[in-house]
């Protein structure tokens, strides 16, 4: 077989893509290539999740470490245009299917791949984000989804999938239970599934949080910090200088440890759904507040309001999986030219 005909998987480590891995193998009679895209999704180790891809049955595993491109290339545009879907969401997963899609086009590229599968369901944005990203890039590749296969993929649960992997000698460390379904990267932690589906039901924050505690939980006290802001970047934290990926993490964990940046909220699905998610969003939170503070004393009045209006297209081009666009494009050198006014540092407190 022509080393062509190979199919590249979008790979997470998890109990899905793993079995996906043999499956694949077996319905196209192709070669599977694994590949897993750092984010800054944390968890396991990437080379553990690299070692199960072989395991499982791929030719080739392949880890791309994309930290710091993501926050440089994907989340600083977004923030710079105050990016909020519907007013209020700060697009996190939609921000990182993109960058995962050019990892994995050069992957098939480079491994003589003509087809690229991924674990989306049918039901959500991720589908629409992979597969508008990939056929901006590559537009010869074909898709392959098969969990939106209903017919053929022959899994109904998790405990179907385990038992395909014991029957074939793979023992891989997932039980059953069913979970909720999570996303994360170095922009935020998020949830949605189960009881969150009914927007009746109080959150069990205290299950659900990863990057920080309630506010409930929080320390009775106040947190001080200063932002430093480069031509519209942030650069510092406290007077030291960091890349952008370090100051994440940081903000992440200050804010996290003060309850700042909980998001329990119904958002409008590109495929016609409502979907209730909790969000984690401590740094973007505090950078969008320390952002407007610079704005509001150096912008001028009709630059305000003219970026507030684009920015709100700009929120819905990135949620549609719309990124590779000249639409993006050139909304995105607005934002970087009035952004580049933004030199400063802010000074902050967080309290709860
Ligand atoms: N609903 C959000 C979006 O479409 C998050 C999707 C991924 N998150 C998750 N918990 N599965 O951007």
């Amino acid at each position: 077989m022509s080393s062509k005909d190979r199919v590249v998987l979008a790979y997470s480590g998890g109990l899905d893509t793993s079995v996906a891995i043999g499956w694949i193998g077996e319905q196209t009679g192709r070669e599977v290539v694994a590949v897993a895209v750092d984010v800054g999704q944390g968890g396991e180790d990437l080379e553990v999740i690299r070692q199960r891809a072989l395991d499982c049955g791929a030719v080739e595993a392949y880890v791309a470490d994309a930290r710091d491109e993501f926050a440089s290339e994907y989340c600083m545009p977004a923030l710079k245009a105050n990016a909020l879907y519907e007013g209020k969401y700060p697009l996190v997963s939609a921000l990182s299917r993109p960058v995962i899609v050019k990892h994995l086009v050069k992957a098939a590229r480079e491994f003589g791949a003509t087809t690229v599968a991924h674990g989306c369901t049918g039901k959500g944005n991720d589908q629409v984000r992979f597969e508008l990203s990939i056929k901006a890039l590559a537009p010869e590749l074909k898709v392959i989804a098969p969990w939106r296969m209903t017919e053929l993929w022959p899994f109904r649960s998790r405990e179907d999938e385990l038992a395909y992997c014991r029957q074939k000698g793979i023992d891989l460390p997932f039980d059953a239970s069913h979970s909720y379904s999570h996303d994360r990267n170095l922009w935020h932690s998020s949830h949605e599934g189960l009881e969150l589906e009914d927007p009746a039901q109080e959150p069990m924050l205290e299950e659900l949080l990863l990057l920080g505690v309630s506010p409930k939980q929080a320390p009775d006290a106040e947190t001080l910090l200063r932002i430093g802001f480069e031509k519209g970047v942030p650069v510092s934290l406290n007077g030291k200088e960091m890349r952008l990926s370090e100051l994440l993490r940081r903000l992440n964990e200050l804010g996290g440890n003060n309850g700042i940046g909980i998001y329990d909220l119904v958002e409008d699905r590109v495929v016609g759904m409502k979907a209730r998610g909790i969000y984690e969003i401590p740094a973007v939170t505090i950078l969008l507040k320390a952002q407007s503070c610079l704005e509001a004393l150096v912008l001028d009045r009709e630059t305000l309001e003219t970026k507030r209006t684009l920015s709100e297209k700009f929120a819905s081009l990135l949620y549609e999986g719309k990124w590779f666009t000249p639409l993006r494009e050139a909304l995105q050198a607005f934002f970087s030219s009035t952004q580049e006014l933004l030199t400063g540092e802010v000074r902050l407190s967080l309290y709860k």
